[in-house]
């Protein structure tokens, strides 16, 4: 750990202290990676020093303009999204002998990518392909657990294992009746196991595909075991559940609840906080899911949000200890949602 000066702090270093504001609230929690948002924020609140890890990794990438970055991101993200689709119709096919390498090498610069960029909620709202909820939420899911992998500090081999259990964890799917993937109503019991038997079907389609890593093939059979033991296909607890489907299970709550579908309309990602936080005590491992959800969260600080009661406002701190109810500046006025229950956040705003 060593002091700073924040105009010496570039893109991508890592917090090692918490920051708190003059009323002794944490601004920004420890293990935050800096983002350009939080350069400016720091100049704007007379911020001078920090402290930041000591190893930190030069990222060359982050010099890139905004135009380039997309362009390099929605190429990327275009070439995994025609792989992955080329991938589930082979498989639908019944061609089960794919080279996952070759899928993980596709994979790799949309992964490089973001790992270089850090600000993967804003990256994700840059892209605006409208595809099959099916297609779009492997990737997404891909892409929010490489972020995830980077933040829980794992190696890089480590994080390309994490995207391609993304890619394929709802692979089993395919062999559900798609009118009850996408149905509208309460599902009936027997619906309902139809549906979840999509984690063990995933799994037998891919086992006998030895091009896809063991970790890979659990984290698809795994992904929704909670560490409360209510999950499925097996009731598992705790450490029982291999690290990458805990880590699967987070980021594919996260998406769901945010993506829109069909059948219901995506909530804004503080609800998702919620969700996530109430998840979280059911069974989401929770050592993982606070990494996520104060990343994440550090992501809307100057964002522009619209309250329960229709006022809009600015997000100007996230309080490590109530995620999901940070400090909103109204006009000259403050509310702090960590005190405040009468109202949330409805919607973060995006231009
Ligand atoms: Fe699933």
């Amino acid at each position: 750990m060593r002091g700073i000066a924040v105009e010496e702090l570039t893109i991508g270093m890592c917090l090692s202290k918490d920051i708190y504001n003059d009323l002794g609230n944490i601004i920004l929690a420890q293990g935050t990676e800096i983002t350009s948002k939080h350069l400016e924020y720091f100049n704007k609140h007379a911020i001078f020093y920090v402290y930041i890890d000591e190893e930190v990794e030069e990222i060359p990438a982050m010099r890139l303009t905004t135009n380039e970055k997309f362009r390099d991101l929605n190429t990327n993200y275009a070439v995994v999204l025609d792989r992955f689709k080329k991938t589930y119709f082979q498989i639908q096919n019944k061609d089960f002998k794919f080279d996952a390498a070759v899928l993980e090498e596709d994979m790799r610069p949309l992964v490089d990518t973001l790992l270089s960029d850090n600000d993967v909620l804003g990256s994700m709202r840059l892209l605006s392909f409208k595809e099959n909820y099916n297609f779009t939420h492997a990737v997404n899911v891909s892409m929010l657990g490489a972020m995830l992998g980077k933040w829980l500090g794992l190696d890089r081999s480590m994080i390309y294992s994490i995207a391609l259990a993304g890619l394929l964890h709802d692979i089993g799917k395919i062999q559900v009746p798609q009118d009850l993937l996408f149905k509208t109503g309460k599902l009936t019991d027997v619906e309902m196991e139809k549906v979840r038997a999509h984690a063990r079907l995933g799994y037998d389609l891919l086992k006998e595909n030895t091009s896809i890593p063991r970790d890979v093939l659990a984290a698809v059979l795994f992904h929704h075991e909670r560490n409360d033991g209510s999950g499925y296909p097996s009731g598992l607890r705790d450490e029982q559940i291999p690290y990458l489907a805990r880590i699967i299970g987070v980021v594919d709550v996260f998406d769901a609840l945010t993506s829109d579908r069909i059948y219901k309309a995506s909530v804004s990602s503080f609800r998702a906080f919620n969700i996530l936080k109430d998840e979280s005590f059911k069974g989401l491992d929770p050592t993982i899911s606070d990494v996520f959800m104060s990343n994440i969260a550090s992501f809307f600080i100057n964002n522009k949000v619209r309250l329960s009661d229709g006022r809009i406002g600015e997000v100007v701190y996230v309080n490590k200890f109530a995620l999901n109810r940070p400090l909103v500046k109204v006009d000259e006025t403050f509310i702090d949602l960590s005190s405040d229950y009468s109202l949330e956040i409805e919607e973060v705003i995006t231009y």
